[in-house]
């Protein structure tokens, strides 16, 4: 039998738009699946990588973080998956550069320890919002050491448990999500409140109800003018212990409010997803530092959790996709939409 053809949507040059064109079918290493991809994900990364092509070790690049689609080929020892499984995974041309690991094209390579079967009642255009946000999510909650996110930026070690597919009681322990209703931040609820953390959460008005879907305990409105003084209200009036803040937007904006609530909470994380405010910005007792979201610590969540989850109903593939077309060549419309921003929702391309 001849061997498929593959095409990616190639990065020649940063800022420049992406060019279909044929590509190498790759092969699985040690370790490693081939996933001939059904459906792709588009995150904020993708489009700071195509502008200024920040991560990009070799040119021409394909890049691209989400997956969704069928075990093609499997490398050795790899014993989880077959030929023709459904899963999801993530891809991490991001950390190693090489562009069989991107996710915008046909056929992609990923860690076997990063995937995980997708059951067969959830479509593959569901199913693929979830990975690169669950890796984000679990390195945020479940790091037990800080690491290097870059240079002279550590990553926080909140050190949760991991989420539990049963129903565990509460935990005492409370966070604030800001960004409830952004990928990573909607994600960061789920995977939180399925460890027995109590969540608040803090969303636009109009994302209340996805934000408590996601599972959150409280929803603020990011609008508020009282933002802050409701947050430490409802932290101390919890009585909890409170872990901190993991700020899934990062912006000066959201930077001035965690300020203010750490101020007066004077201790826990600050858990940002980019690098965090100076830090005189907050007490010296309280611990900032930025996630980086491709560690070995979300292999359990991977290999067990994942797919029971996601059956159960337990993981939500959230937020809902919306499929921008159909074909590699709609990868680069999908990127513009994503420059002009998007509301509790993640953008999707089939192929
Ligand atoms: N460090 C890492 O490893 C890592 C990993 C993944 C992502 N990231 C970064 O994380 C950030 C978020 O990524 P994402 O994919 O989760 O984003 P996203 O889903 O595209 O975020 C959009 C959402 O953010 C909400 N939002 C915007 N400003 C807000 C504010 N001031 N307060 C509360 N909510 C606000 C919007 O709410 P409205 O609906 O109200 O407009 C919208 O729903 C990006 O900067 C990305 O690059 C970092």
């Amino acid at each position: 039998m001849s061997e498929p053809k593959n095409q990616a949507a190639w990065l020649i040059k940063a800022g420049s738009p992406l060019e279909v064109g044929d590509a190498p079918l790759p092969k699985a290493g040690p370790g490693e699946l081939v996933i001939k991809n059904v459906a792709i994900a588009i995150n904020p990364l993708d489009c700071h990588m195509q502008d200024s092509g920040v991560f990009i070790q070799q040119w021409p690049a394909i890049f691209g973080c989400d997956i969704a689609g069928e075990v093609y080929e499997i490398g050795k020892d790899v014993e989880r998956f077959k030929k023709g499984d459904r899963v999801i995974g993530h891809a991490i041309n991001l950390i190693s550069g090489r562009p069989q690991d991107g996710a915008f094209a046909l056929y992609t390579v990923i860690p076997a320890d990063k995937a995980a079967i997708l059951p067969d009642e959830i479509p593959f255009t569901d199913g693929v919002v979830v990975p690169f946000a669950l890796e984000a999510a679990v390195c945020a909650l479940c790091l037990k050491e800080p690491g290097i996110a870059m240079p002279g930026v550590s990553t926080p070690a909140l050190g949760l448990p991991y989420p539990s597919l049963r129903d565990v009681p509460l935990l005492g322990k409370i966070l604030v999500v800001y960004g409830g209703s952004s990928s990573v931040g909607s994600m960061t609820i789920q995977i939180a409140k399925a460890a027995g953390i109590y969540v608040l959460a803090i969303s636009g008005a109009h994302n209340f109800d996805f934000s408590m879907r996601c599972g959150a305990d409280r929803v603020f409105d990011r609008k508020d003018s009282s933002l802050a003084a409701k947050i430490i209200d409802t932290v101390r009036n919890n009585g909890g212990d409170f872990i901190g803040i993991f700020d899934a937007i990062a912006t000066p904006e959201t930077y001035a409010n965690d300020a203010a609530i750490l101020a007066q909470l004077t201790k826990g994380h600050l858990a940002c997803v980019n690098p965090p405010p100076p830090a005189d910005s907050v007490p010296a007792t309280v611990k900032s530092g930025m996630i980086f979201a491709v560690d070995d610590v979300v292999t359990p969540v991977w290999k067990d959790y994942v797919t029971p989850a996601l059956q159960s109903g337990k993981l939500q593939c959230l937020p809902t996709p919306l499929i921008v077309g159909k074909g590699l060549e709609h990868i680069q419309s999908a990127l513009e939409k994503a420059k002009e921003g998007v509301s509790a929702t993640k953008l999707v391309i089939e192929l």
